[in-house]
């Protein structure tokens, strides 16, 4: 099921008409999934390993950037309690938690169940010939009860954590001890924009600087707010990046240069420290290279820390040309020079 290939991605079919981008990167797919999966976030692992959600399914799986091994599941939750696995971050050395989600219908109006976090203890995980021979230790955290959709998630601290709810607009701050929880960001641009044909607004969220950045969906903006060390707003938030429609996870480098997934429009944005304009750097909305990029991180080892891996989706939502639709994907590009 897992293929490498080097798709040297050419102008042709990488350009899309309206945008300008100087930069040609070499684009490496990891691992392709069925027709129909939903790859939704992704975290990296100390030893390089990729743990990746899906939302198609409530699954956590690990994927091996090097494609040496088949991609495994580490958890599967019950798909008649929970819709699907969403944000996953990393506190404590190879702890990471993660949302599953409830259900919601077609006006993204919570229906049925309850959006939880789990804690995924990856310490004793072990594999072997690509079979798992020791578990990871996953405990349900705490249920939000107040939530309806909760999607993004970045670590604050050791032991904290902040959630985005994308329907409600604003953010939790979770104690990953105890579980306690209180919405610590409620900001006008965490919501989306009266009237949005999605009510969807907080997206991806990441902190850099002593700024809180979210990506708003239905405002198709990034904006910030300046916290303090326990996540604390203070001030006003600003506007980063507007005009951006399906700007969804994204992530900073060392050099403040952020890697937006623009979800919709199947490609993905570099916003370079200091300017306000978003150039495209991989993917196209005519190619299904990256259709319905969900979200990017950083590699951990010194052989990969310029390679942005990436999550997809397929496109189910969107498709490409109005009908094309793929399995999601696991690809990265490489970084370096930008
Ligand atoms: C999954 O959850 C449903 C609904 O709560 C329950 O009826 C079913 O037994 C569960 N399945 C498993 C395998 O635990
Ligand atoms: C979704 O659920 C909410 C709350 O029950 C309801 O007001 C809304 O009409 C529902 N939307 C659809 C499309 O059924
Ligand atoms: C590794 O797994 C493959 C496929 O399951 C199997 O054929 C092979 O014998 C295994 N190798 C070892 C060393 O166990
Ligand atoms: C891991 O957990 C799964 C699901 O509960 C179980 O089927 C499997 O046997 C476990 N593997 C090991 C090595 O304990
Ligand atoms: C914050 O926004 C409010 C309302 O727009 C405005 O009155 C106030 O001056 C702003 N404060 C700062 C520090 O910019
Ligand atoms: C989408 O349509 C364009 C224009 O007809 C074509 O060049 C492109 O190959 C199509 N993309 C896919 C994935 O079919
Ligand atoms: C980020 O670092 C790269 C080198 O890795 C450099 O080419 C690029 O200009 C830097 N960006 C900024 C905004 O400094």
């Amino acid at each position: 099921m897992e293929q490498v290939m080097n798709l040297q991605c050419s102008p042709a079919s990488i350009l899309p008409a309206t945008v300008v981008f100087i930069h040609l990167l070499t684009f490496t797919l990891v691992s392709s999934f069925q027709l129909g999966s939903w790859l939704e976030n992704l975290a990296v692992r100390e030893n390089g390993q990729l743990l990746v959600s899906r939302l198609d399914t409530p699954e956590v799986l690990q994927v091996d950037p090097t494609s040496n091994v088949e991609p495994v599941t580490v958890f599967a939750w019950n798909s008649s309690e929970y819709r699907g696995a969403l944000g996953i971050s990393e506190t404590t050395s190879d702890v990471f938690y993660v949302i599953l989600s409830a259900f919601i219908n077609s006006s993204f109006v919570k229906t049925s169940g309850v959006n939880s976090i789990f804690e995924i203890d990856m310490n004793n995980f072990a594999i072997s010939n690509g079979t798992i021979t020791q578990n990871a230790t996953v405990t349900k955290l705490v249920d939000i009860t107040s939530s309806d959709s909760l999607n993004g998630m970045t670590t604050l601290d050791d032991s904290n954590i902040l959630v985005g709810d994308i329907y409600n607009g604003w953010v939790y701050k979770v104690n990953t001890v105890d579980g306690t929880h209180n919405i610590v960001i409620d900001d006008p641009k965490m919501k989306a924009p009266a009237g949005a044909l999605t009510p969807l607004g907080v997206n991806g969220l990441n902190i850099h600087d002593s700024n809180l950045y979210w990506t708003n969906s239905a405002a198709a903006s990034l904006n910030r707010i300046q916290i303090t060390d326990d996540g604390t707003p203070v001030g006003n938030s600003s506007v980063v990046l507007t005009n951006e429609p399906g700007a969804d996870d994204f992530a900073f480098k060392s050099n403040g240069t952020a890697f937006i997934a623009l979800n919709s429009q199947d490609q993905l944005g570099a916003l370079f420290a200091g300017s306000s304009t978003l150039e495209t750097v991989a993917g196209s909305s005519i190619s299904t290279a990256l259709e319905g990029v969900s979200a990017g991180r950083f590699g951990r080892l010194a052989s990969d820390l310029n390679r942005l891996y990436m999550t997809t989706s397929g496109g189910a939502k969107n498709p490409i040309n109005g009908s094309v639709i793929v399995g999601a994907t696991v690809s990265y590009i490489d970084t370096t020079g930008l």
